[in-house]
């Protein structure tokens, strides 16, 4: 089952991928951790992403989808994944679709997490995010146990280059300009489910499972 991670910047993605992940025992594909691994390893995926993300821009189409069915042709996709931040644009969401009806398989939902744009930009100057695994933490909604730490791996918590007030407002330009259509295009196809994520970590997580048992019932 392929899953998509819907919202703005900062409205929960990847704190509530971890939730999906593990109740539906499948991979995290996070076209942003993606590029974020390739920018410290120097790669050329890396080089070519950063002046994009430094600006708080979409990097191109073509480099983004090219890295993302790279990453589902491996093994460990065979039978889905939970995507979170892709796709980003309606030419993303139809390469994808396109790709996957090639080998018989489709999007099961994509899970839209709805936060009004006024809580954004406190979540997202707050957070702190795993350098070695990514996990997002926020200095009063979700602090780590000890600074600075991350709980899981013991990383070391840093900001995100691009979680300046002035980078936010551009990723939310975009967002609301390029992927908001995506709640269009998912919703005419009845496969888009709406989350209030305007609540309490937990709270959005457990609708969210309530959701996905729904779903396995039905299977
Ligand atoms: P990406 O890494 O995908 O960033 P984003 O979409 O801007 O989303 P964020 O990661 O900022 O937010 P999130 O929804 O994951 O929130 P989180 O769970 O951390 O993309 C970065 C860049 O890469 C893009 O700008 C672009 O340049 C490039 N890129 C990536 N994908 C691309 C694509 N497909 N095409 C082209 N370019 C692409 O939570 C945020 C904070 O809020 C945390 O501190 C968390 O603890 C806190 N929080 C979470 N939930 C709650 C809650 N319910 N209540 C209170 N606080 C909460
Ligand atoms: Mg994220
Ligand atoms: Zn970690």
């Amino acid at each position: 089952m392929f899953f998509i991670l819907l919202g703005a910047p900062g409205a929960g993605k990847g704190t509530q991928a971890d939730i999906i992940v593990k109740e539906m025992s499948l991979p995290h594909v996070a076209s942003g951790d993606l590029f974020r691994h390739a920018l410290k390893n120097g790669t050329e995926l890396g080089k070519q992403a950063e002046s994009y993300m430094k600006a708080g821009n979409l990097v191109p189409d073509g480099i983004t989808i090219k890295m993302i069915l790279e990453r589902i042709a491996q093994p460990d996709c065979n039978d889905g994944c939970v995507f979170d931040g892709f796709p980003r644009t309606l030419d993303q969401a139809k390469a994808l679709d396109a790709a996957l009806e090639k080998q018989g398989k489709s999007i099961e939902k994509a899970i839209y997490i709805e936060v009004p744009e006024s809580a954004l930009l406190d979540r997202l100057t707050g957070r702190f995010v795993c350098r070695t695994c990514q996990t997002p933490y926020h200095k009063k909604n979700s602090p780590p146990k000890k600074e600075g730490v991350c709980d899981k791996c013991s990383g070391e918590l840093y900001q995100r280059a691009d979680d300046k007030e002035e980078t936010i407002k551009e990723r939310l330009k975009v967002y609301f300009a390029q992927t908001m259509p995506l709640l269009d295009y998912y919703n005419k196809k009845g496969r888009l489910f709406r989350v209030n994520g305007n609540q309490h970590i937990d709270q959005v997580g457990k609708d969210i499972v309530k959701f996905l048992r729904g779903l396995k019932q039905k299977k």
